[in-house]
């Protein structure tokens, strides 16, 4: 499917410098039961979640699991349903694919070569996402322009040329701080890692701790250069 550039650009305009609140809400409107947000259970999801809580609990809400998340991880998922009474579906990798990835190439595959851990990340997060997003014509990430190098350009509505769907990042333009503002002012559930040094989490062998003054995201495949830190999920 090709861009539909003006439907895109004439949204980007109407939601310019409206509050994540209300662009969510707009967004539920334009797309009806077409959209869904995919929530890694990280700070920024967790912001996304509550507000999605309060203007419509009906709404899509999916997860990845990929089967090497942190203990931690879970036990969120399993707070932040039973808090908000959502229905958040979890979608698993398929079964034979890890068992013939691990067979031939070991459980810790990732550390060996970029081209191993992209393996993993396209059987573990890339193909249930996939299966996450079909049917839909939009979704919605918990993506900030200043998490990464590879995420400066972004914009509140893009093309996801590698799904063929519309994708809308409600947070693009929030800070660190206000993320951290919302989640103490709402009190919303969070991740007990991110108090303990990791301000991004994903799998767990492949995330670690960062120091003071270390970026945000030194901790994600923290053995790989800044430019190839993506998974896949947000290549456009
Ligand atoms: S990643 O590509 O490096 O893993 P990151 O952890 O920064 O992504 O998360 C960015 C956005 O991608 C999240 O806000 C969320 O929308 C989506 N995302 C990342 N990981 C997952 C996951 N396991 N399940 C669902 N959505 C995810
Ligand atoms: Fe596999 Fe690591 Fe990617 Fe998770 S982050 S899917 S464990 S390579």
């Amino acid at each position: 499917m090709s861009a539909p550039s003006e439907k895109i650009h004439e949204l980007n305009d109407r939601l310019r410098g409206l509050s994540p609140e209300l662009v969510l809400a707009e967004v539920l409107k334009v797309f009806g039961n077409k959209i869904g947000f995919s929530s890694s259970l990280g700070a920024e999801d967790q912001v996304i979640t509550a507000m999605l809580a309060g203007i419509d609990k009906s709404v899509k809400i999916f997860t990845l699991d990929t089967g090497r998340m942190f203990p931690e991880t879970y036990e969120l998922l399993h707070r932040t349903v039973s808090r908000y009474g959502l229905d958040i579906q979890i979608f698993f990798p398929a079964a034979g694919q890890v068992e013939d990835m691990v067979r031939s190439k070991g459980i810790n595959l990732f550390y060996e070569s970029i081209e191993n851990r992209k393996l993993c990340c396209n059987i573990r997060k890339i193909e249930p996402l996939r299966r996450a997003l079909s049917g839909l014509d939009a979704w919605i990430t918990g993506l900030r322009s200043d998490q990464s190098v590879t995420r400066h350009e972004m914009k509140m509505v893009e093309w996801d040329e590698t799904h063929g769907i519309i994708k809308i990042n409600p947070l693009i333009d929030w800070k660190k701080e206000d993320v951290w503002n919302f989640i103490r002012e709402m009190n919303i559930p969070y991740n007990s890692l991110h108090d303990k040094g990791f301000p991004s989490i994903g799998c767990q062998p492949c995330t670690r701790a960062i120091e003071d003054g270390e970026d945000i995201r030194a901790g994600r495949w923290w053995w790989e250069n800044p430019d190839s830190k993506e998974c896949g999920l947000h290549i456009s």
